[in-house]
């Protein structure tokens, strides 16, 4: 197993709608680096572009949290539908030392298929719901602060130049 070079901010594969899959197998290569990388990077979710991967996955495991779920992998994920609206704190490995708080449906109704590529349809809320939600965005080309208002957007502008030059923003902040 390896741990993995996250792609930072700036990176065009980011931005990328990622790949279908077609075939599970082209998946299962990956997944061991992919949990590893998440687990040194302490993070809760990772999609695969943020690995430099064209494909769409992603794992999560907030199994460390006090929501007792174990680690997950959601291929081709889908929100099909979704209800209510909470603020939650988010940041995201590819956007190191900035947090933000972010205003998401309570609940979405998501289709994937598991790594046995069974599709399978679920409802997912809290931490768990919400971590999915970061992950489709991702695999969409969508990043979390793309749902903050042009204002709070603009406060972590100049961060961002320097993530994307240098991997890192001379101070952090949180929103
Ligand atoms: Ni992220």
């Amino acid at each position: 197993m390896a741990v993995l070079p996250i792609v930072k901010y700036g990176d065009p594969i980011l931005r990328t709608r990622t790949e279908h899959i077609a075939d599970i197998q082209t998946v299962l290569p990956f997944i061991d680096d992919m949990f590893e990388t998440m687990y040194e990077e302490a993070g809760m979710g990772l999609a695969a572009n943020q690995v430099g991967l064209d494909m769409n996955f992603a794992v999560i495991d907030i199994s460390h949290t006090e929501e007792d779920e174990g680690p997950r992998i959601v291929i081709n994920p889908e929100i099909l539908e979704s209800t209510g609206h909470y603020d939650m704190e988010e940041g995201c490995l590819s956007i190191p030392e900035i947090r933000a708080t972010i205003a998401r449906p309570e609940k979405v109704h998501v289709r994937y298929q598991d790594e046995e590529g069974t599709t399978r349809e679920e409802w997912f809320d809290g931490l768990l719901g919400r971590v999915i939600q970061h992950e489709v965005d991702h695999l969409n080309g969508v990043f979390y602060i793309d749902h903050l208002t042009p204002a709070k957007h603009a406060l972590i502008d100049k961060r961002l130049v320097e993530i994307a030059e240098t991997g890192a923003p001379t101070t952090g902040i949180t929103l």
